[in-house]
């Protein structure tokens, strides 16, 4: 089945396109990263997604349905966002209300609601949380419950814009999980992020964009391992000691040549 497909989507937000002819087709049980260089469209190719965003040509269907004169709302029940910056969502004062609002939002019954909502903090290891202010938490739970928010959804499509940033090793391994069980029960992810760790321990699938344009989708194990050679390689030309050896070390040292 297939869960999210875009037709030559176009999108600006003036006059000049930023994303600009992206077709893509993801099926249930898919993991995909979405990968590219700040500016590319990644966020923005999300957010049409899930209808914040509507193409100006072309069409974005969610579990079949497109999203043309759909609000985000319409959609929710079939896809749902965590944002980068999980204040930007957040808003109730407990754990628990801000899980539950989605589903209470879909029309769920109260017993439904709490089932959802319960499923969704223990998948993220949050349920001795419930009764906490998020902004009691630390801020890398505090990305974990918007997480739980989405998952509180249950949609069939759950996008997530960095969710690693600014997590431990604990609390990445927790969405890992979740990504996991998520596509083991049919859903498909869809995850921006610069982490190539995160990428190679739980997606499968590499989508690249630059310029608004898909310019590569490919295994995201043979991406990673290409990354990682080209990577050591440059280091070694560098001669930067130690491993394993960082992109940004290289980073670093490039630009310390170039001073
Ligand atoms: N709200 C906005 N208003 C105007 N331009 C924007 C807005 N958000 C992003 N852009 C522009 O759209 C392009 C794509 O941005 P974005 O989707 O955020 O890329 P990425 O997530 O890959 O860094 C960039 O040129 C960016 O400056
Ligand atoms: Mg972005």
């Amino acid at each position: 089945m297939t869960v999210l497909e875009l037709k030559d989507v176009w999108f600006g937000y003036g006059p000049e396109a930023v994303i600009r002819g992206v077709t893509l087709s993801v099926g249930a049980g898919e993991t995909v990263a979405l990968l590219g260089p700040n500016g590319a469209g990644k966020t923005t190719l999300t957010k049409l997604m899930v209808a914040l965003l509507h193409p100006s040509r072309g069409d974005v269907l969610v579990a079949g349905v497109s999203t043309r004169g759909q609000a985000p709302e319409d959609v929710a029940d079939r896809a749902a966002y965590a944002f980068q910056h999980a204040d930007q969502q957040l808003f109730a004062t407990t754990v628990q209300e801000e899980v539950a609002f989605g589903p209470r939002q879909l029309g769920r019954t109260p017993a439904e609601t709490a089932d959802h909502a319960s499923a969704a903090l223990d998948m993220v290891g949050l349920s001795s949380r419930r009764e906490t202010h998020p902004y009691d938490l630390p801020p890398a739970e505090r990305k974990l419950v918007a997480l739980a928010a989405a998952l509180a959804q249950q949609p069939k499509l759950l996008v997530l814009d960095e969710p690693t940033q600014g997590l431990d090793r604990t609390a990445k391994n927790r969405v890992t999980g979740v990504v996991h069980r998520f596509a083991e029960k049919g859903g498909a992810v869809i995850a921006v992020t610069h982490d190539l760790g995160f990428v190679a321990e739980t997606l499968e699938r590499a989508v690249v964009m630059d310029r608004g344009a898909i310019t590569a989708d490919e295994p995201a194990r043979g991406l990673v391992a290409a990354s990682r050679a080209v990577t050591a390689r440059v280091s070694v030309a560098l001669r930067l000691s130690g491993t394993p050896v960082k992109m940004a070390e290289v980073v670093q040292a490039i630009r310390a040549m170039s001073a």
